[in-house]
């Protein structure tokens, strides 16, 4: 019989085997391997570079997922329309097929043309400034950029205009949606730096009027002030998803925010996100902002935290991750009340009304639920929480993984590559992920335009 593969290693053989000790240059040379390695993949296309394409969406797709009509309505009206989008058969006799934009039009179209009480356009109260919805959890892995994702294509289906914010420096999201990052400016960093720089300005401004020298703005802010939310964002294979994406250098800013911080404590970092995108009309020229956030309670993650209206904490329904979500939760709790507490005091001072944040939904959602194994734990999980976790379980489901390369998720997935049966489970927990979103998206714009009436009647 063998013995385990941990018995009996030699001493001097496994010294033999070790090899030199590292020096920090030795990093370089590994990095090197693999700077030179993802040359010959993306020489071979192996990378997920290559310019995406949204597959197609069918007739019985669009007449069961998309817009709310019979196909035989829908095919009455493209017949008696002949100039709306008529799609294409890619076999002889065979379904029609449409792009997105396609189907955007013609869900316009129906919603100018069909019953009134159905639920062509998705809500949103005019006038009223996008939701910002951020997906969070100091534990990595738990499945956020998989749901932030899913519900920024989700929403899109429906007919939001969405924009996706990688605040990831692992840049995830930005590879699902193709988004190319050269470097820092290319990401919010900018948009972080411009708030600090014009923060900076008006201060010193009351520095002059006192008779102090002013602070100087630095190459890295002056630069910064030139650019606004639409010179960052992209285009996406998504008609009505843009982003604005993040690769490594954005973890550049987790230094450079304490710093500037320190140069100017009256600074509120946790508004730079949502100040500059509102100035920057991006509020207005979306319905709906999703922030992608990195697996820490960093900068980035506490700026994203405090733009969201809407925050939804994945978690796995295990005991290790029912616990870590826990501390996640006392972690918020502590960052943001020692952020109110440092701002209330000097507002006191000043008899100003103080800080207070402000979220219109907070959730815990239970991610690759396995309903063989972990009924009873995410049964016990919802007794534990109440309404701190949302009741809807996204299933573990293989068509997330075997989606391959070129596609992400089961938005993009193509019906045609998985037994129909498997594909309609493993879409409807994604889609009541997405509609317990939407119900608190709905809800709280909603709230925002009764306090709306209710102000000016
Ligand atoms: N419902 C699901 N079914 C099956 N696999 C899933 C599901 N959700 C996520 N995964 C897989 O789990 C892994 C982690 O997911 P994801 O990258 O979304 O987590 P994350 O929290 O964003 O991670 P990080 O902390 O590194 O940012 C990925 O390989 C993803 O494909
Ligand atoms: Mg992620």
């Amino acid at each position: 019989m063998s013995t385990p593969p941990y018995f009996n290693i030699a001493p001097d053989q496994a010294e033999a085997e070790l090899g030199a000790p590292l020096r920090t240059r030795d990093f370089a040379e590994i990095s090197q391997r693999y700077t030179t390695g993802r040359a010959q993949l993306e020489a071979q296309g192996r990378d997920a570079s290559g310019a995406r394409q949204l597959r197609l969406f069918s007739t019985w797709e669009i007449t069961r997922y998309l817009i709310p009509v019979a196909q035989a309505h829908f095919r009455r009206v493209l017949k008696t329309n002949p100039d709306l989008p008529q799609g294409r058969t890619q076999v002889e006799g065979g379904s029609k097929w449409f792009t997105l934009d396609e189907v955007l039009r013609l869900r316009a179209f129906f919603a100018t043309q069909g019953a009134k009480k159905r639920d062509y356009m998705p809500y949103r109260p005019s006038g009223l400034p996008a939701k910002i919805a951020a997906v969070a959890n100091f534990k990595g892995g738990v499945g956020k950029t998989s749901t932030a994702a899913h519900l920024a294509m989700s929403a899109a289906l429906d007919g939001y205009k969405v924009l996706v914010i990688d605040l990831d420096s692992q840049g995830s999201m930005s590879s699902i949606f193709g988004a190319k990052v050269s470097d820092e400016w290319q990401t919010v960093f900018p948009l972080l730096a411009r708030h600090y720089a014009t923060h900076l300005m008006a201060e010193n401004q009351t520095r002059l009027a006192r008779g102090d020298a002013p602070q100087p703005l630095d190459d890295t802010l002056d630069e910064a002030r030139k650019l606004t939310a639409k010179d960052l964002i992209q285009s996406t294979h998504w008609p009505n998803i843009d982003i604005i994406g993040a690769q490594l250098n954005l973890y550049w800013a987790e230094f450079q925010i304490p710093v500037w911080r320190m140069g100017a404590r009256s600074w509120k970092l946790w508004d730079a996100l949502t100040d500059t995108l509102a100035e920057d009309g991006a509020l207005d020229a979306y319905d709906l902002v999703l922030l992608d956030t990195p697996p820490a309670l960093g900068y980035l993650t506490i700026n994203g935290l405090a733009a969201a209206d809407i925050l939804l904490v994945p978690t796995g329904a295990s005991f290790l991750e029912f616990d870590s979500t826990g501390r996640f939760f006392d972690m918020l709790h502590a960052t943001f009340q020692s952020i109110e507490e440092g701002e209330n005091m000097v507002a006191r001072a000043l008899g100003r009304e103080g800080l207070a944040f402000e979220w219109d939904a907070v959730r815990a959602v239970i991610t690759r639920y396995d309903s063989s194994q972990q009924a009873e734990f995410a049964g016990l999980m919802q007794g534990l929480l109440g309404p701190a976790l949302a009741p809807q379980r996204q299933g573990f489901t293989a068509l997330i993984g075997q989606a391959g390369e070129q596609v992400s998720g089961i938005y993009e997935a193509d019906y045609r590559d998985f037994n129909r049966e498997t594909y309609i489970r493993g879409r409807e927990t994604f889609d009541e992920t997405y509609a317990m979103f939407k119900r608190l998206l709905i809800g709280s714009w909603r709230r925002d335009e009764l306090a709306r009436e209710k102000g000016a009647a």
